[in-house]
C-alpha cells in the first residue's frame, strides 16, 4: 500500500551541501503521489535553484517572509496549517539552533514556530558540528519539544572527513515517512478515551473539595493519541490546560459527571484513566452558600470509582484499560494492588512525593505494571515524551 499518496508535505530545504539530495527527495515524494510545497532558505539557494525545485514539485516556491504576493495567496500560518507534516531536509546546525531557541527571523523558522504539526528534521553537517555540545543540547531540546529526528548517518562527508553527520538518503527518508503515515492510518480504526485533571465536589455553590492535579499528563496523552491517528476523547476536570486540537473535549466538574460522560462515550478500544478523582464527595450539597457561623462539620461519602466500574463492566469494558496510581510510598505494592483490585491491564505509577516530577511539573517518571509481564521503568523526561512512550506501547499492544 502507498501510504504517501495525497499526503501534504511542507519541505524546508536549508543551506547545506546535502541540499542536492532534496531534489531526489522531491522526485520520490511526487512519484508516490504526495503534494510537496517547498520553502527554500536564503542559503539553500546557493546550492540549488528555485527553478529546479519548482520544476520537480510542480508548485511555486516560498522563501521570503515578507513577500507580499505569496503572503496574500498563502501566508506563513496557512502554509503550516496546509501541511500534514513538515520535513526539514537538510536541517543545518544553524536552523537546528534557531528552532531550539524559538527564533523567527525568516520564513522557515517562522512557519515552524507557528506550526501545530509534526516536524521532522533530517540533520546534515560536519561530524564535529554534529558532536558539538551546543548542537547536542539543541537536538535534545528539540526532541523534548516533540520534533522527530531522522539520522544523521555515519560515512564520508563532502568536506573530506569521516563520521556521523551525513544526511539520510532520500529512499530511507521515504521509508520513514511511509511507516509514519502507515502507523497513523492503522490507528484510525481505534477509539481512545482519556480522563484527566482533578474533579471538584461542591459543598455549596462557591466551595468545593478537590484533588491536586494539573491535568498535564492526561492532556499530553490525548495529544499523542491524536497525533498517532486515534479518534480521541478527552474528559477533563477543571484545569488550566489548553484544549487539544483535533480531540473531542468534554469538560466536567464532579466524579459523577466524569463517570456519566465516560459511560456516554463507550464503547472505545482503549481507555486511560489519568484523572485524579476526588475519593469523597459531600453527602448533602447545600444549594445556598453556607454562612460562617463557627466550625463546620461536613459529612463525606465515598465517590464512584470510575475506573473500577468500567473495567469490571463485562459488556462495555474497553480492550485495553489503563489506570494511574499516584503514590507517596510503597509504590510497587500499592500499584500491584490497584492493578488487581481495579481489574486493569496496566497501572502507570508515579511517585508524587518527588517534587521534580508529577503534579505541576513538566516532567514525569513512571513505572508501568503490566498484568502479563514484568514491570517497566521509564526514566525522567518531559510529560509529552512520556505520553509518546506510553502510546508507542499501546500501539504495539493493540496490534
Ligand atoms: N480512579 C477513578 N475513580 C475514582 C478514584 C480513582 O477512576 N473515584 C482512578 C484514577 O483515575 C486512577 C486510578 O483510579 O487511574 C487510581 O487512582 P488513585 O487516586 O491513585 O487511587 P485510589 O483508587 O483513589 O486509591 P488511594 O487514593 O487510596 O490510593
Amino acid at each position: 500500500m502507498n501510504n504517501l499518496e495525497n499526503k501534504k508535505i511542507l519541505l524546508i530545504i536549508c543551506g547545506g551541501i546535502a541540499a542536492y539530495k532534496s531534489l531526489e527527495l522531491i522526485r520520490l515524494l511526487k512519484k508516490k503521489g504526495s503534494l510537496v510545497k517547498t520553502i527554500l532558505t536564503k542559503n539553500s539557494q546557493k546550492f540549488i535553484t528555485p527553478l529546479s525545485v519548482s520544476s520537480l514539485s510542480q508548485e511555486k516556491i516560498y522563501s521570503d517572509l515578507f513577500d507580499h504576493e505569496n503572503e496574500a495567496e498563502m501566508d506563513h500560518i496557512s502554509l503550516s496549517r496546509w501541511a500534514d507534516l513538515i520535513l526539514i531536509a537538510p536541517a543545518t546546525a544553524n536552523t537546528i539552533s534557531k528552532l531550539s531557541y524559538g527564533l523567527a527571523d525568516d520564513l522557515a523558522s517562522t512557519v515552524c514556530l507557528a506550526s501545530n504539526k509534526k516536524i521532522l528534521l533530517v540533520p546534515s553537517m560536519n561530524v564535529r558540528m554534529w558532536e558539538h555540545k551546543t548542537n547536542k543540547e539543541n537536538i535534545n531540546k528539540l526532541k523534548s519539544l516533540n520534533y522527530g529526528i531522522i539520522g544523521p548517518e555515519i560515512g564520508d562527508m563532502a568536506c573530506g572527513e569521516y563520521g556521523e553527520g551525513k544526511m539520510t538518503e532520500p529512499k530511507e527518508i521515504i521509508n520513514y515517512l511511509s511507516s509514519y503515515f502507515k502507523n497513523i492510518s492503522n490507528n484510525k480504526k481505534y477509539k481512545a478515551l482519556v480522563t484527566a485533571g482533578p474533579t471538584c465536589e461542591f459543598i455549596d455553590p462557591v466551595r468545593f473539595i478537590s484533588n491536586k492535579s494539573s491535568g498535564k499528563q492526561g492532556y499530553e496523552l490525548a495529544n499523542s493519541l491524536k497525533n498517532n491517528g486515534f479518534e480521541t476523547i478527552l474528559i477533563s476536570g477543571p484545569t488550566n490546560q489548553q484544549d487539544v486540537e483535533g480531540v473531542k473535549m468534554i469538560k466536567v466538574n464532579s466524579a459523577k459527571e466524569m463517570y456519566d460522560a465516560t459511560m456516554d462515550n463507550l464503547p472505545v478500544d482503549i481507555a486511560i484513566f489519568s484523572a485524579a478523582v476526588s475519593d469523597w464527595k459531600i453527602e448533602n450539597f447545600n444549594k445556598e452558600k453556607i454562612k460562617k457561623n463557627g466550625d463546620l462539620n461536613l459529612s463525606l461519602v465515598q465517590n464512584i470509582d470510575i475506573l473500577s466500574n468500567i473495567s469490571k463492566n463485562n459488556s462495555l469494558r474497553p480492550k485495553l484499560v489503563i489506570g494511574f496510581a499516584a503514590e507517596t510510598d510503597n509504590l510497587v505494592e500499592n500499584s500491584k494492588k490497584k492493578l488487581d483490585e481495579k481489574n486493569c491491564d496496566w497501572i502507570i505509577a508515579n511517585d508524587v512525593s518527588n517534587n521534580e516530577i508529577g503534579f505541576d511539573s513538566d516532567y514525569n517518571e513512571i513505572t508501568i505494571f503490566y498484568r502479563n509481564k514484568n514491570l517497566e521503568k521509564i526514566s525522567k523526561m518531559k510529560k509529552s515524551l512520556i505520553a509518546d512512550k506510553i502510546v508507542e506501547r499501546v500501539i504495539s499492544d493493540l496490534n
